[in-house]
């Protein structure tokens, strides 16, 4: 898998075509689902056909048209790094079978989503699934250096750790983070903010697809 052209590819999508999944695609993302639950005991689920959660309201920032799957992201509390992480996964594996996305918060109904919680658990937050009207667009970024450490003398697998994070969504496109090389470990760091904390995860599991290396790459 080249991660950095799939990363490179998704963009957040908002505008969904009239269409349901396709088998295959579905095989795929829940198989990611799977998998991800398993190893991090979050109960992360897949809804399909279900078109209340993003009905549409008056046309704002961050409002969806024609959504009508999405990820629901589940799991015990304090696991908003995990959340991150993991939801991640599940984009990267809906963006490699052709399924677009987008992290949603806020703007979707929580009261309509048909969506299993277990006692003590929480919905932390959906991600919206579907075929674009459009592969969605490129948008502003930080650079490496604003983010990190980086030098001329840094290595190719931090630089393109970096790379990738960049190429990670952030709530409001905040990029609220920072990365430090320590001897051949990396420490990362969110800064203050709203969501800081997943998208601290999604940015580490960019990071660590995007450098090649495992999770044992973390400072402790
Ligand atoms: C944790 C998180 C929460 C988000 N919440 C919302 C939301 O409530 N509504 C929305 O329209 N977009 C939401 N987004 C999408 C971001 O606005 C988007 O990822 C960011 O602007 C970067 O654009 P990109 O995904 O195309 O790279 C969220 C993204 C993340 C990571």
């Amino acid at each position: 898998m080249d991660w950095l052209e799939l990363m490179r590819a998704r963009h957040s999508v908002r505008r969904f075509l009239d269409k349901p999944l396709e088998g295959a695609a579905v095989e795929a993302i829940q198989a990611e689902i799977d998998a991800c639950n398993r190893e991090s005991g979050l109960h992360i689920q897949l809804i399909l056909n279900e078109p209340e959660a993003f009905r549409a309201e008056k046309a704002h920032y961050g409002s969806f048209e024609g959504c009508k799957n999405y990820l629901a992201l589940v799991g015990p509390k304090d696991r908003d790094e995990a959340v991150g992480y993991y939801g991640q996964r599940i984009v990267l594996a809906a963006q490699a079978a052709g399924v677009n996305s987008c992290w949603v918060a806020l703007t979707y109904k929580k009261g309509k989503a048909k969506i299993e919680i277990p006692a003590g658990e929480t919905n932390y937050m959906v991600i919206a699934l579907g075929y674009g009207k459009t592969q969605g667009s490129p948008r502003k970024s930080k650079t490496p250096e604003q983010i990190s450490d980086v030098t001329d003398a840094s290595p190719d697998w931090y630089r393109r750790g970096l790379e990738a994070v960049l190429l990670a969504p952030t709530a409001i496109n905040q990029q609220r983070f920072r990365f430090s090389l320590e001897g051949d470990k990396v420490r990362a760091r969110r800064l203050f903010g709203p969501c800081t904390k997943v998208d601290l995860g999604i940015a580490k599991l960019h990071f660590e697809l995007g450098s090649g290396r495992g999770p044992d790459l973390w400072a402790k």
